[in-house]
This record gives structure tokens, C-alpha cells and sequence, in this order.
């Protein structure tokens, strides 16, 4: 039988603040074409294992200390995805550069949401606050929040969406993520998602 959802995992490694705009969107119909059916953590502390846990969403911690290397790990994620029966795959504030390996088996199925306007701040080094703190050192104006298709180069796929944030005078690092997460980040994330779900479902007909 046809499926009407595309079985969704989200990887995470922190706050899981977009993981939760993702839940959020499901819940509010925002996504309709996908289900987010498993959450993976590089991180055993990550509080978004607890904000998985309390929407019952199933989650796994996989470490590369537990595993030994990245690579052993990233096969451990690709097991478990397969167990899942997982189609699409959405890095949420994922702090690890996937491998070739991964990357390969998911062409166009994974998603990455990156908080700058890519080809800005982007690419290896380039994550969390620090992309917000060097924003503020080269003066720009405008910033923003990028989707984008995770290839085997950092930051480097296909872009889906963007949305654009103002800089403010008085800016700290912290207060542009805030308001990049906010304005930008937990809108178009689940935008992607039900777009890339959607379009998966479509090319099936
Ligand atoms: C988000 O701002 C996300 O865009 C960024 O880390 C933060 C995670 O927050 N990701 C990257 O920098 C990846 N290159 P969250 O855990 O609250 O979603």
C-alpha cells in the first residue's frame, strides 16, 4: 500500500530548538506529508532527546566514543535509519560533518538548516554562535537562515530556502541567534521539510 507520510528522522546534538519547531509544525498541520518517527543524538545530554521524549517520539543516542570513529558511528545511524524504515532526514542543529558514506546513501533526503545566508559564514568551522559572532565582526547588515541538501561538502548542497534577518546596532552574538532562530530558522526549516516530503510523495504518483 502507498504510504501518505515520509517516515522522518531528525539528528540532533543540543538544544533542540528547531527540533521542536519541527514538532510543533507537525502538530499544528504545518507538515503534512511527513512524520518524524525517530530522533538520533550525537550527545547524550542533549535536552532535545527530552523534548523527543515528550512528544513519544523514539530517539537513540549514537557517540563516536561508543563507536570508536565517526565513520563507525555514522554506520550505526545508517542501520538504525534503515531499521526505521526512515526516507528523509533532518540535521537540526547536528554538530558533525557527515561523511561521504552517509551522505552518498541519502542523496537529496537530508536536510540542513544553516544560520547564515549561504554562501556567507558557511562551511567547515561554521556553526552555532560562532556564525552569529562572525557576522557582528564583519559588520554585515543582513543575515539570515539557509535550507539547504546535504552533500559531502559542508554547507555545500542544493539550496531550498532562505529567509533574511536585520542586524541590530546594539547586537551580541547571542541576542542576532535568537532572533535569526526565531524569525528565520523554526520557519523555514519546517517549510523544507514538508516541501521535500511533499515532493517525494508526488514523484511517486
Ligand atoms: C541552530 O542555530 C542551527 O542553525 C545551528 O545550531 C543551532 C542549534 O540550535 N546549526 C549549525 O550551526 C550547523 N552548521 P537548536 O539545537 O536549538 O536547534
Amino acid at each position: 500500500m502507498k504510504r501518505s507520510k515520509i517516515k522522518t528522522a531528525i539528528l540532533v546534538s543540543g538544544g533542540g530548538t528547531n527540533l521542536q519547531a519541527l514538532i510543533d509544525a507537525e502538530k499544528s498541520g504545518i507538515i503534512k506529508s511527513a512524520k518524524i518517527a525517530l530522533v538520533i543524538s550525537n550527545n547524550p545530554e542533549a535536552y532535545a532527546l527530552t523534548r523527543a521524549k515528550k512528544a513519544r517520539i523514539k530517539t537513540a543516542v549514537i557517540t563516536k566514543t561508543e563507536f570508536g570513529s565517526r565513520e563507525n558511528a555514522e554506520k550505526e545511524m545508517i542501520k538504525v535509519l534503515k531499521e526505521n524504515g526512515i526516507e528523509l532526514i533532518v540535521l537540526a542543529g547536528f554538530m558533525s560533518i557527515l561523511g561521504e558514506n552517509f551522505t552518498k546513501k541519502f542523496e537529496r533526503r537530508i536536510i540542513n538548516v544553516h544560520p547564515a545566508l549561504i554562501p556567507s559564514f558557511c562551511g567547515k568551522g561554521y556553526y552555532g554562535l560562532k556564525v552569529h559572532e562572525e557576522a557582528l565582526k564583519k559588520g554585515v547588515k543582513v543575515t539570515g537562515a539557509t535550507t539547504h541538501f546535504v552533500n559531502e561538502i559542508p554547507d555545500g548542497g542544493e539550496i531550498i530556502m532562505q529567509k533574511a534577518v536585520n542586524v541590530r546596532e546594539n547586537d551580541t552574538p547571542e541576542k542576532l541567534q535568537k532572533r535569526v532562530m526565531k524569525q528565520a530558522e523554526w520557519k523555514i526549516l519546517p517549510l523544507s521539510v514538508e516541501k521535500v516530503a511533499k515532493e517525494i510523495l508526488e514523484t511517486e504518483k
